[in-house]
């Protein structure tokens, strides 16, 4: 037999093996979708998520103090009888469903809460003054516990372990990037993360392929000159005159040295310098954020963001420095970059759950997440839950003050979470038929 003749022989035998497999594997993972969605909305489930999410709400807690949540995750997955390691990144925590061995896959809620003061007037309002979960991190919490149950009751579906992981500081802190420094992506295939929006109706689901929230960054700068008499100008050097050619030259930026088609932001949004009507200050300080969706279009940013400080500063006789670290925040946080795989698996488990009318494609957003972090070493999807509030009119967005959601939305978030990663392995599996491989090989 000829070598092409031998090849064609060989992928037809595989074909025939691998159709039957194949569907099967999505006809288990339609099977499984359904199982748990069925799983997430018991009536005992669902209020105990709920009540899970209002405890988490009444007491939120910033990142890397998130000690009281990360508690509650703990007891929770202890009464479920679900190991965890903890603490990891001060107070994130990893619990494992399934096996206990290869292949894992992993979920992602953030735990922080936001310093600003709840203005919704509810039962279970915010107690602490200047604290608010306003971002839907106190439901992220929620659902990937749901999830935990219903993996945790249906560990017999699990070709492998699902990874739950906790992660603090989602919001400027970087937890994801601690908790990718302290291993915990080791030998994991892939990470899913749910993010509730407000302006989404229940029931629905929306995400992109390929780059789908700005990568953001953060600088300050001081601008150095020589005050003096407001009235004698000729002896001062002014810093608010340098400061604000500064400003017009970095808005230059995106609209002269930019792919219009590739979309970035710099904004200054901090100025601050002077004190009197008659008295040109020594210096000034201003300060802002820049977005971009790609790393090399965010580097070129930060590059040229410098170099237009400091040599536009000097144009009027100041000098200028520039610092990216000094806003106490993550200084540079990744676009968040949606694997094109696992964009074609998001979308059919989602189609499963919700019906493919209610799986939305969205375009990208300028908001950046801390989700690219793991992104950066593994394939990850980052994904949007519909949580619109239909009782009241236009939703308040994350982190609004009046921001709210809808809990009955919580069932179909633990499902989904539960759906993807369980749906995952399966798909792993069905790829890596090794008996069928060796049998082939040896042909
Ligand atoms: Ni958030």
């Amino acid at each position: 037999m000829g070598f092409f003749n031998r090849v064609f022989l060989i992928l037809a035998l595989l074909s025939v093996e691998l159709t039957p497999s194949s569907a099967d594997s999505s006809s288990s993972s339609r099977e499984i979708t359904s199982i748990f969605l069925n799983h997430a909305k018991k009536k005992e489930v669902f209020d105990w998520m709920v009540g899970i999410r209002r405890k988490i709400h009444e007491n939120p807690e910033l990142g890397y103090e998130e000690f009281e949540t990360s508690k509650l995750v703990r007891a929770e997955l202890d009464k479920m009888g679900i190991p965890y390691k903890y603490p990891i990144a001060v107070t994130g925590v990893v619990g494992f469903v399934g096996s206990g061995e290869p292949p894992f896959v992993a979920i992602r809620a953030d735990m922080d809460a936001l310093s600003m003061q709840e203005m919704v007037e509810w039962e279970h309002k915010s107690k602490i003054p200047g604290k608010m979960h306003a971002c839907g991190h106190d439901g992220h919490v929620a659902m990937l516990l749901g999830a935990a149950k219903i993996l945790q009751e249906h560990r017999e579906l699990l070709q492998g372990t699902v990874l739950l992981v906790f992660q603090p500081a989602e919001e400027g802190g970087g937890g994801a990037k601690k908790m990718v420094e302290a291993g915990v992506l080791e030998n994991v295939e892939a990470i899913f993360g749910l993010h509730v929006y407000p302006d989404l109706p229940t029931g629905q689901v929306a995400s992109r392929s390929g780059p789908f929230l700005a990568g953001s960054g953060f600088f300050e700068a001081v601008i150095n000159g020589k005050g003096g008499h407001a009235a004698i100008p000729q002896h001062s050097i002014d810093p608010i005159l340098a400061a604000s050619n500064v400003i017009v030259s970095l808005q230059h930026l995106v609209s002269r040295e930019a792919d219009p088609l590739d979309s970035q932001v710099v904004t200054v949004a901090k100025f601050k310098g002077g004190g009197a009507f008659n008295v040109i200050p020594d210096s000034v300080t201003i300060g802002g954020t820049f977005r971009a969706f790609s790393k090399e279009s965010f580097m070129q940013l930060k590059q040229r963001i410098e170099e237009v400080i400091t040599r536009q500063a000097t144009v009027q006789r100041c000098n200028a420095t520039v610092d990216f670290h000094a806003a106490g925040k993550e200084p540079f946080t990744p676009p968040t970059i949606n694997d094109k795989g696992l964009h074609g698996h998001f979308q059919s488990v989602a189609a499963n759950l919700f019906g493919s009318d209610n799986v939305k494609d969205m375009q990208p957003v300028m908001g950046s997440e801390d989700f690219s972090f793991y992104q950066e070493m593994i394939p990850g999807y980052f994904f949007f839950l519909g949580t619109k509030d239909e009782t009241s009119g236009k939703p308040a967005s994350v982190h609004s003050p009046y921001f709210k959601i809808n809990e009955d939305a919580l069932p179909y978030g633990a499902a989904l979470d539960a759906s993807l990663a369980a749906g995952y392995l399966l798909e792993l599996q069905t790829r890596s038929t090794p008996s069928s491989r060796k049998h082939h090989d040896e042909l």
